[in-house]
Parts: C-alpha cells; sequence; structure tokens
C-alpha cells in the first residue's frame, strides 16, 4: 500500500517539474487530485481495505494531495515569471519602443474656475477663506440677521442635520462672514469658496450642491462705490474687458442697502440666448455689512464698515465655457469631465 503511495507520488512530481505549461498542470491536478483522479480512487477504496492499513493509506493519500497542490501552486507561479522573462528577452521584444503612454486627469472645469477668481482676488489683496459645510443654524441664519421665524428662511429650503434644527448643510456662503469677523482684525478683505446645498429638484439650473464665492470686505468709510468698483475690477480680468455693471435693490438681511448686481452680457451687442434677449446677466448678490452683522461678528458698527457679495461659482463657469446644463457639474460623467 505505501508502495502505491510513493509511485503516486513520484508520477506526479515529476510530471509537475516537466510541466511547461497551465494546461499541463491542469491534466496533473485533474489526473491525481481531481474526483476520477487516482487519489481519489484511492480513497475511495479506503473502507474495502484491511483495518490496520485505512489510516496508513488515508492519512497518506491526504498528506500527498496537499503535497501536490503546493506544488501545482509553486510550479504555476515559476511558469508565469518564466513566461514574462521570455516576453521580455524575446526576439519581438523591443526595449526602445516608447512605454504606452499614461492616461492622465485633468481639473474639474470648477476648480480651473475656482483658482482663476482666487487668483484674481488675490492679486487685489484679498485673502482666500475656508468654512465648515455641515453649519451652525446660528453662523448660517441668525448672525446673518435672520432669525428663526424670519420669512427669509422661506427663500432657501434648508437641509437640516438634527431635530432641533442647529444644525445645517450650509445655504450659502455667508456664514463665513461672521467666522471671518470672528478671527481676523479690520481693515481686511476676504474670499471664501465653497460648496452649499438647498433642497432643490434637480434641473438644468438647478442643483441641490452648488458652490458659491463670498467676499467680505471691512474698513473705515467702505461705500457701494467702493463695492462695485471691485466688482468692475474682478470682472475687466475675468473676461479681459471691460464689462458694465448695474445694481438693482435687493434684499438679503444681512445687508443694507442691499442689491442686485447685474452684468453686461459678454457675449451680445444686440441680444443672444445666454442673456435671453435683455443684454443683462444676473451676477450676485451685494451690499453694506448691515451693523447688526458687524456687532454678531465682535466688531464695533460705530468704528467700521463693509461690504459683501456672494455670487454663483457654477453660473460662471457655464458662461465660460457655455454649459447649457449644471447637472453635468455633480455627474461624474467622463465624456464632460474630459473636455477640460
Ligand atoms: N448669500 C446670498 C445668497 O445666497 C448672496 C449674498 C451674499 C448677498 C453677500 C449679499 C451679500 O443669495
Amino acid at each position: 500500500m505505501e508502495e502505491r503511495l510513493n509511485q503516486l507520488r513520484a508520477s506526479a512530481m515529476e510530471r509537475l517539474a516537466a510541466a511547461t505549461s497551465p494546461e499541463d498542470l491542469r491534466a496533473v491536478d485533474r489526473d491525481f487530485v481531481g474526483k476520477q483522479g487516482s487519489l481519489s480512487e484511492l480513497l475511495a477504496s479506503v473502507p474495502s481495505l484491511d483495518p490496520k492499513d485505512r489510516p496508513i493509506v488515508g492519512k497518506g493519500a491526504n498528506l500527498l494531495k496537499r503535497d501536490i497542490l503546493a506544488e501545482i501552486d509553486k510550479r504555476k507561479g515559476e511558469l508565469e515569471a518564466a513566461e514574462i522573462d521570455a516576453q521580455r528577452s524575446g526576439s519581438d521584444f523591443d526595449g526602445t519602443l516608447p512605454a504606452a503612454a499614461a492616461t492622465r486627469g485633468s481639473l474639474h472645469p470648477l476648480t480651473l474656475v475656482r483658482r482663476e477668481v482666487e487668483s484674481i482676488f488675490v492679486s487685489m489683496g484679498y485673502e482666500v477663506l475656508d468654512g465648515p459645510e455641515v453649519e451652525l443654524d446660528y453662523y448660517n441664519f441668525q448672525a446673518l440677521n435672520i432669525p428663526a421665524d424670519h420669512p427669509a428662511r422661506e427663500m432657501q429650503d434648508t437641509f437640516y442635520c438634527d431635530r432641533e434644527g442647529k444644525l445645517v448643510m450650509r445655504t450659502q456662503t455667508s456664514p463665513v462672514q461672521i467666522r471671518a469677523m470672528e478671527r481676523l482684525k479690520p481693515p481686511f478683505r476676504v474670499i471664501c469658496p465653497g460648496r452649499v446645498f438647498r433642497n432643490e429638484e434637480p434641473d438644468a439650473t438647478h442643483e441641490h450642491t452648488f458652490h458659491q464665492v463670498e467676499g467680505l470686505v471691512v474698513g473705515e468709510d467702505i461705500t457701494v462705490g467702493h463695492l462695485s468698483g471691485v466688482l468692475k475690477g474682478f470682472l475687466r480680468q475675468l473676461f479681459q474687458k471691460d464689462i458694465e455693471v448695474r445694481l438693482r435693490p435687493g434684499y438679503f438681511p444681512f445687508v443694507e442697502p442691499g442689491f442686485e448686481l447685474d452684468v453686461r452680457c459678454p457675449f451680445c451687442t444686440e441680444g443672444c440666448r445666454t442673456c435671453k434677449n435683455t443684454r443683462w446677466i444676473e451676477f450676485c448678490g451685494c451690499g453694506i455689512v448691515h451693523p447688526k452683522v458687524l456687532s454678531a461678528g465682535g466688531i464695533d458698527p460705530e468704528s467700521w464698515t463693509g461690504f459683501a457679495f456672494g455670487f454663483g461659482l457654477d453660473r460662471l463657469v457655464m458662461l465660460r465655457y457655455g454649459i447649457d446644463d449644471l447637472r453635468h457639474f455633480m455627474g461624474g460623467d467622463l465624456r464632460f469631465l474630459e473636455q477640460f
């Protein structure tokens, strides 16, 4: 009986040593370990053996099975390595051919335009700030002169993060105004680009997640003239030409007076699709910082004044690249993203 096991071991190992392909290895597996293999046959015969032989054969066959499987594994690795070596040194291997080009990603259009906006404002002496996307109700509303029962809260369908309504996904970047005032000593100028969230039904111009750029300047005797001058300077650099702007009265509880700033359509002289034939494009909300907001930020409204603005970055990117659907931005479709 032991004789038989030794024979099987010898012939299996011999065949494995001679194997030159994965098929050879599979054949050894089939002939020895497989259901119809010699070892299986041997094991099946155990019950009919002399009782004293049974444990010897059973144990021996299982050990052999384990050894064959381990050897198959080892030989598989060796064959694969040999295959790679052969390919590397074979006559058709040309080590001077250029490597396959690595595919390079590209920056998201929102990132491209955000960086451009940042560098324009930095060149005008602004600091770029960041703020939390999950924000306290206090910063998102209350400190911005929007008390709990204020109708302005109806304008923004808010994602609340807790039952008490203390924590929200920020609906605007304006809370960073308060955080900036708490941290910085006037005079200062900052912008804060970032993601904001509103519970909107997505369509070509609405998304639950979009992007704003907030601006805040606090200094002495700040006027609406400073505000429109800065925004005009920014637009001139962005579009590389003078852009006419107009201010319309607009209501935001954290500024007084508050405005909507429109820009002359940069794409036409007679009216076009982008400006819906009005020659004007709504650009941002802005105004003179409300004294209550300065106080909430720990700044004395008797000594300091300021202006603030907030514009949609997505809108700007759409204008810049002629994109007609906001949903592309968060869609993750490579056919869209690879164009930038
Ligand atoms: N936060 C306002 C909005 O989301 C925009 C704004 C910012 C208005 C700063 C005035 C001053 O619509």
